[in-house]
């Protein structure tokens, strides 16, 4: 006798699963910081050296730079805190972003507005705001997150150059935010309902000048739908000259260069 296959298409059963839980995909906030522990130190081993203080509870990044040709690590103190939400810990693809741009020339942030969009503790916006104090930085998160966020910012003494605002995707962009020259966003789609909403703060925000690097890490294959929604009003070139790119791309993890479209 032969058996009678009900083959269910793997994108409907992906899709009930969503339905029932749309954060799965992220992994749980201990098993995540400790896999970025064990990806620093196998395969993404070039990201920034960490060590995680018991005492103080700060977990500590340090970037090897070699800025004008002399050995310079940039060192940042990280407050982490899963209780406000997946964006307390240091994501890799936050680390990937902020590698990338510490190892860019010297000048790319001089006199620019940078924004970072779904910040989480800020990482790759303070990043930026020590690579280049002639530059004005503004991390922003939904508000649960907002206190981590301010806490980095004092805990590095970038005060005079990084400040913290509330932006919800989807909503209006405060006054207060200057239009940015560059914008910053690491492991933002992995939340469907989310999808629109941050196409169109990326669309309020970008024209067709602003630079935008998005760091963005594969999940499943409704993420597809965001680059769908994405395409109507962008395009993107992968970021091809991150020596790195061939061992984050192992882990399904893409540095993109978004461009928005003429209208
Ligand atoms: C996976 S975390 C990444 C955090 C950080 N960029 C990193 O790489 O470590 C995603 C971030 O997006 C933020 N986020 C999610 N939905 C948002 C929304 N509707 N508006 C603003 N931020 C949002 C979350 O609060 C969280 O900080």
């Amino acid at each position: 006798m032969q058996l009678q296959t009900h083959a269910v298409p793997e994108m409907a059963v992906e899709e009930e699963l969503d339905a029932k839980d749309p954060l799965r995909h992220l992994m749980g906030v201990e098993d995540s910081l400790v896999a970025v522990r064990d990806s620093s130190s196998q395969l993404l081993a070039f990201l920034p050296a960490q060590s995680h203080s018991v005492e103080d509870g700060l977990l500590r990044l340090s970037f090897s730079s070699d800025r004008g040709g002399v050995p310079r690590p940039l060192n940042i103190s990280l407050a982490v805190d899963a209780s406000p939400g997946c964006g307390g810990i240091a994501w890799p693809a936050g680390q990937i972003l902020a590698t990338y741009l510490v190892q860019r020339d010297l000048g790319y942030l001089r006199d620019k507005n940078v924004l970072e969009l779904g910040a989480g503790t800020g990482l790759v916006g303070l990043v930026a705001g020590e690579l280049e104090a002639d530059c004005r930085v503004v991390i922003t998160d939904q508000a649960p997150l907002l206190p981590i966020m301010q806490k980095n910012v004092a805990l590095n003494k970038l005060g005079s150059n990084v400040v913290v605002a509330e932006l919800d995707w989807g909503s209006p962009i405060p006054a207060a935010i200057p239009k940015p020259d560059i914008i910053l966003a690491a492991d933002c789609v992995y939340f469907e309902p989310a999808f629109p909403l941050l196409v169109q703060t990326l669309a309020d925000l970008a024209d067709t000048s602003t630079e935008i690097l998005f760091c963005y890490k594969k999940r499943r294959k409704a993420d597809k739908r965001f680059f769908s929604m994405l395409k109507k009003k962008f395009s993107w070139k992968e970021v091809m000259d991150d020596p790195n790119r061939e061992i984050y791309m192992k882990e399904a993890i893409t540095l993109m260069r978004l461009f928005k479209r003429q209208k």
